[in-house]
């Protein structure tokens, strides 16, 4: 049990939209059991909030979310596919503004499943594809053009790429991947390479590897066991992760870490899976992912035990069966000590 002594982390919650509040609920519980002090703020944000009433993310509450300790997400995005809110809007709106202006620029999302999978994704998180550079020419006509550029910055490129290698250097294994597609995109291919190359120099302990991310879709699959630390871009460590997910034994055990390792702001913690309003307000969603996120950021705020505690209760996450509340009844008995 984490000590008493350790001030509250003041932590702001948007549980969100779907199946985001039982995770969400589920993981404040399994910390709260853990010891971690907390002063929680709760943020009513996501595509209900929109429905209802037009609010997106209103700039005083990122103003308030600067100084924050850490946020803990569920999941933002219609909660019934096909009622109002525009495609995306909320996604943009919410998580990606979060990300960037946030300066969240590692997006870190570990895959375990003994005996097999044990390898962890570092995403680039502020740039790429995702940085929204491009636009429409001639919209609505025949000749209608749609461009989409991928920003990539050697400051942006190198500091991802740096986390990455002290992550690499940090692990038992010492083993760092990067994942691109160089042979086709051959300027931000190139920028990655040399970049990746000239930060190596530095961490001669940590052996290094290339693959092109077409290739890294079949071994992902057919040999897991190769990967220890992998860096890729912002799209190919969405779609990779996705892939990752399943890999490891689906994306309901898919945790993530947005993180601003400056420490400039507060860094975020989300499962990776989506709001699955199917299944929502029934008590069937697994919590995993939200409690392994949970524990991510207790070890973020330097709340060692609690970590260890939650990362040794979902070491295999296979164990736990049942129900949203029957599984985060079974990690809370777990973490108490
Ligand atoms: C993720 C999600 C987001 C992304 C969406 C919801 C914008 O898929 O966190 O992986 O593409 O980054
Ligand atoms: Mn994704």
């Amino acid at each position: 049990m984490t000590s008493t002594k350790n001030p509250p982390h003041h932590v702001g919650v948007i549980g969100g939209d779907g199946i985001g509040p039982e995770v969400t609920a589920q993981a404040l519980r399994v910390l709260e059991a853990a010891g971690l002090q907390m002063e929680l703020t709760h943020y009513d944000l996501g595509a209900a909030r929109f429905l209802r009433d037009g609010t997106v993310l209103p700039d005083e509450t990122m103003a308030e979310w600067r100084g924050l300790d850490a946020l803990l997400l569920g999941a933002v995005g219609d909660p019934a596919p096909g009622q109002a809110a525009p495609a995306g809007l909320v996604e943009r709106g919410i998580l990606l503004r979060m990300r960037f202006e946030l300066d969240m620029y590692v997006n870190y999302r570990p895959f375990r499943l003994p005996p097999t999978v044990n390898f962890e994704v570092i995403r680039e998180n502020t740039e790429g594809t995702y940085a929204g550079e491009g636009g429409f020419l001639r919209k609505n006509t025949p000749n209608e053009i749609a461009t989409q550029g991928s920003v990539n910055t050697r400051h942006g490129v190198e500091r991802c790429i740096r986390y990455s290698f002290e992550q690499a250097a940090n692990s038992e294994r010492h083993h760092l991947t990067l994942v691109h597609k160089k042979n086709v995109l051959t300027f931000a291919g190139d920028l990655w390479q040399r970049a990746f190359d000239e930060v190596a120099v530095e961490y001669p302990q940590v052996e290094t590897a290339y693959q092109h991310v077409d290739a890294a879709c079949i071994h992902f699959v057919e040999r897991p066991e190769i990967y220890d630390v992998v860096v890729t871009d912002n799209l190919f460590g969405d779609i990779l992760t996705d892939l990752a997910g399943a890999v490891a034994g689906g994306v309901a055990y898919a945790a993530s870490a947005n993180l601003n390792p400056d420490r400039t702001g507060p860094s975020m913690f989300e499962p990776v899976h989506g709001t699955a309003p199917d299944i929502a307000g029934k008590n069937i969603a697994n919590p995993i992912a939200a409690v392994i996120s949970a524990g991510l950021m207790a070890g973020f705020l330097g709340e060692t035990e609690v970590a260890e505690a939650i990362e040794i209760a979902t070491a295999d996450p296979r164990r736990y069966v049942g129900s949203t509340s029957e599984i985060g009844d079974a990690l809370v008995a777990a973490v108490t000590r």
